[in-house]
This record gives structure tokens, sequence and C-alpha cells, in this order.
């Protein structure tokens, strides 16, 4: 199996406060991991545990403290601010449990948004939204805005949205835990569906139903994973 994500020994403080008055919180202390191409594997523990400071580090949303994150080989610490947004835009896509849509914004002007303005022309914005909201099963919603759309169907649109510039990997930090068992279930089932098409994915939850359908599970607690 090729791999995909590779940490070692990845270490992450937040430092807050001031000189006399100094917080040190040490959020990762040492995770080492590899993912393959292809796997979906669910990251569980307790709250405060670390899940999602590390699915941000996984993400190039956040930057570990030492340690190392290689992407099929590549050191996403040694990039630069703009091969970090290029990766971030291109190889990932992110999903997290508060959906994040913007309320002005339709499902196909959502699905969009990773798109940008400058270089894809309005019409094949439009096709690309379209296609992908058809991926998740909302052909029939495409003009809807957040508010018209329950949690599960606005949560297919920040997974369309997710995926609309194909990224090999999709994270997920608790998609379900904004929705009922019911629409956790839909949203699992379409993961399910992502990962048989080929993607690799990264979900985060505290619900260890969930993450017995993936096909790993690793189990934080404290800033390591436990063995
Ligand atoms: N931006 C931040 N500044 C300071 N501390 C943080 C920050 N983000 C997270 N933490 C702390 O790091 C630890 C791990 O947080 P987090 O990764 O969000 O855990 P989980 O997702 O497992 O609930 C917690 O103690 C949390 O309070
Ligand atoms: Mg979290």
């Amino acid at each position: 199996m090729e791999e995909c994500i590779r940490m070692q020994k990845i270490v992450k403080r937040y430092e807050s406060g001031n000189r006399k008055n100094r917080n040190v919180t040490e959020a990762l202390r040492g995770v080492s991991l590899c993912i393959s191409k292809g796997e979906f594997v669910a990251v569980t523990g307790r709250s405060g545990c670390g899940k999602s400071t590390l699915l941000n580090i996984m993400g190039g949303m956040d930057r570990q403290t030492s340690g190392e994150y290689l992407f099929f080989g590549k050191k996403v610490g040694g990039m630069n601010a703009r091969a970090l947004a290029r990766f971030r835009n291109q190889s990932i896509g992110f999903v997290f449990q508060a959906f994040y849509l913007a309320k002005e914004l339709n499902a196909v002007d959502n699905a969009a948004m990773p798109l940008g303005y400058a270089h894809v022309k309005n019409r094949e914005r439009k096709r690309r939204a379209e296609e992908a909201l058809n991926a998740v099963g909302l052909g029939g919603k495409l003009r809807a805005y957040p508010a018209q759309l329950s949690g599960g169907e606005q949560q297919r649109v920040a997974i369309a949205r997710a995926i609309i510039n194909h990224p090999g990997v999709l994270l997920a930090d608790e998609p379900t835990g904004n929705l009922d068992q019911e629409n956790g279930q839909k949203i699992m089932d379409l993961l399910h569906q992502l990962h048989r098409d080929g993607m690799t994915i990264v979900m985060v939850t505290h619900d260890l139903a969930l993450a017995g359908q993936a096909d790993r599970i690793l189990y934080m607690e404290d800033g390591m994973q436990k063995m």
C-alpha cells in the first residue's frame, strides 16, 4: 500500500499569556502514525485529547511545534505560505462539525467556493459545483440556501465543497456531531461511497459505533495515540 500520510513525533504546544503568567498546553505530545492511500481511518478519544489539533496539522491549517509531517513523502512543514495554501486547496478536503456554509450563497455557490474567482469561468464553476452536489445526492436542491436545508443536507453541501477540487484526502472533524443518528448515518454512508471511489479518509468522532465502521481506529489519549 502506498503511504499517504506519515507523522513522526509530532508535538504541538500552544503558548498563551505573558512573561509573568505563562500558559503552555501540550496538545500533541509526540504522535507518530502512518496512513496508506485509500484507507478510511477513524480518530477517537475524549474531548481535549488533541484530535482536532492532529487533523488541523494534517490539513495544513496549523503547523506542528516539532516533528515531521510527510504527505506522499513531501514535508508539509517545509512548505512556504503559497505552497501550503495550494496544498490545502488542491490536495485536502476538510469537513467541519459546524458546516460553515455562507448563509447568503445557495448550494451551488457554496460548493464552488474553493474554485476561486480568478481562474475558473462562471459556467465552468456552476458545472463543477453541480457535479459535486450530484455526487453527494443533492442534485435536487442546487439553488437552495443553507436556511432552506436540513442539517444533513447542509453537511452534504459542505462535503461537495470539500471534494470539488477532487482532493485525494478528505479530513472530517466530527462531521456528524450536529446531526441526529439517522442523518449521521447518511453522512457516514456518503463517506463510505467516497472511500469506495478511492478517497483516503480520516474522520474524527467520539461515537464508537461510527468509528467502528472505518477500516481502522486510532485511539488518542492526552495528546498521544494509544497503542
Ligand atoms: N488555539 C488553541 N490555543 C490554546 N490551546 C488550545 C488551542 N486549541 C486547542 N487547545 C488545547 O489543546 C488541547 C487539545 O485540543 P483539541 O485538539 O481541540 O482536542 P479535541 O479535538 O480532541 O477535543 C486541549 O487542551 C485544548 O484546550
Ligand atoms: Mg475537537
